[in-house]
């Protein structure tokens, strides 16, 4: 499994990048707004710090098909590395067809079932985004769901890859993991979670002063 980092900041993205461990950036508009900034121009400063898909989202105001095909052209011209990201519903479907058959990537996002899953991935998806913690948070086992687009892709031969989405902590990363996700998109605060083990620091330590035991500082 592959990791993307879930955020539209910029500190946070470029300490992931350092690190090595990802290939990846999701946004969406709630992010996007967090930041407080324009759209265009985060995106552009992301595409210059991550070499890999970044999902852009169309905004949140638009709704039918042809707004987000005029948008989603618009955030596919940002950069090469660009992927279009569209709200799960009749009207995304229509959006996600005709810029899959520009050759345009799009990431299908806001999936709650495995159906919305397949209709997205037959529809040219790329990428479709089950989102993990929103299921979990109405007492529904998110990996669940991950676990069965995931099998019904397998079979069915379906190239779109999975990014688990709404990641709330580090066993949501080994679970998605584990279920067959392709891809987890993790906030940065996740990723520092995931570098941490008690026996870890204890180590360090144990290290440290047995060394300054013998030869001193
Ligand atoms: C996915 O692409 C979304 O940006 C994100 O994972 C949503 O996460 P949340 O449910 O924590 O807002």
């Amino acid at each position: 499994m592959k990791f993307f980092v879930d955020t539209a900041n910029i500190e946070d993205i470029k300490k992931a990048n350092d690190m090595g461990v990802i290939c990846g950036v999701t946004t969406n508009p709630s992010l996007i707004a967090k930041e407080g900034r324009d759209f265009n121009e985060v995106i552009r400063q992301i595409t210059s710090i991550v070499d890999g898909p970044i999902s852009g989202e169309v905004k949140a105001t638009i709704t039918d098909a042809k707004g987000m095909i005029e948008e989603g052209c618009e955030i596919a011209a940002i950069h090469p590395n660009m992927v279009v990201k569209i709200p799960m519903t009749a009207e995304g479907l229509k959006a996600c067809n005709v810029l899959s058959s520009k050759g345009i990537k799009v990431n299908v996002t806001l999936i709650f079932s495995a159906n919305q899953a397949l209709l997205a991935a037959r529809a040219g998806a790329a990428f479709v985004s089950p989102f993990l913690g929103r299921l979990d948070d109405i007492s529904v086992r998110g990996v669940g769901l991950i676990k069965e687009i995931s099998k019904i892709f397998k079979e069915a031969g379906l190239e779109t890859k999975i990014i688990a989405a709404s990641i709330r902590n580090p066993i949501h990363v080994t679970d998605c993991a584990l279920a067959g996700a392709d891809i987890a998109t993790v906030p940065y605060k996740v990723i520092e979670q995931m570098t941490r083990h008690p026996l870890t620091d204890a180590g360090i330590e144990k290290f440290k002063d047995d060394y300054r035991a013998v030869f001193g500082e």
